[in-house]
């Protein structure tokens, strides 16, 4: 099994900000919180946070994050953008992107996402991603992207997630050193951020909408509150679900569970 530790880390860097300032710990509650507190201390953008297991891992929507030590990337990226929280939901749309191609270029497994930014191959989740931010007034003042990804685990073992989840070792049928995943993921990271920063959303959105295996299903938001045809996203990133009763609704937070058509 491969150390997560900075003897290890540091070597494999080949970005220019992000993981230049590194903190590797054995254990920790939640790598987003360690980053949230070094981003209160003033911590430079490109601050990564690594950690061999949390004992309080923290998924989207107040849910827990399951990972079991050793077999997975658990990390939280510390960016200071200068855009309005108005422009946020970028980062969540990046993330995804960037996390979903650099786990295709890594392990040559196709990756879609489920809307927002869930990391899927073959329907099942290999990453998620959890993306916090503070702001004060009009200006963003720390965002934390908080990445986990489904390294070398069996989802059989653990039966929370065993229908649900799959890994990259359950998918290749052998390990992979998570350092590779880890380069590869900050490499994509770094220069989808640049390129936001640089030239706006519209190519990375444009790619994101194409990994969206949401788009063309029927699915249900937060147990059943929506139910729909999901038709399309919109600039903001939301999601717009067409009702049986063919009125347009706009979802902008919550999970997009798989569902069956509506009957006859
Ligand atoms: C989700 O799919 O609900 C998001 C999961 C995010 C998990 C990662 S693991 C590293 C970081 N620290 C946390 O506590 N959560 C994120």
């Amino acid at each position: 099994m491969d150390r997560i530790d900075r003897e290890s880390v540091a070597p494999i860097i080949r970005t220019r900000c992000f993981g230049r300032h590194l903190v590797c710990l054995d254990a920790t509650s939640s790598t987003n919180n360690v980053a949230r507190a070094m981003a209160l201390e003033g911590a430079p953008e490109g601050t990564l946070v690594l950690a061999e297991e949390q004992r309080a891992g923290r998924g989207r929507l107040g849910r827990r994050w399951l990972a079991p030590p050793g077999g997975c990337l658990l990390m939280s990226l510390l960016l200071r953008p200068p855009i309005p929280p108005s422009e946020a939901f970028a980062l969540t749309i990046l993330a995804g992107t960037a996390t979903a191609r650099a786990v295709e270029r890594a392990t040559g497994l196709p990756c879609q996402l489920k809307w927002p930014n869930d990391v899927l191959v073959r329907g099942r989740k290999m990453a998620g991603i959890l993306c916090e931010m503070s702001a004060t007034g009009d200006r963003l003042d720390w965002a934390v992207l908080g990445i986990g990804l489904n390294v070398n685990l069996d989802p059989a073992l653990y039966p929370e997630i065993a229908a649900t989840a799959t890994s990259v070792s359950h998918e290749l049928g052998r390990s992979l050193p998570r350092l590779l995943l880890l380069a590869t993921l900050l490499d994509e990271l770094e220069a989808d951020y640049f390129r936001f920063l640089r030239d706006g959303l519209a190519a990375i959105r444009s790619e994101w909408r194409r990994r969206l295996a949401t788009l063309g299903q029927w699915v249900s938001v937060e147990d059943g509150a929506h139910y729909g045809l999901a038709e399309d996203v919109d600039e903001t990133g939301a999601l717009l679900l067409r009702q049986s009763d063919g009125t347009l609704v706009r979802v902008t937070v919550g999970d997009a569970a798989l569902e069956y058509p509506p009957g006859p």
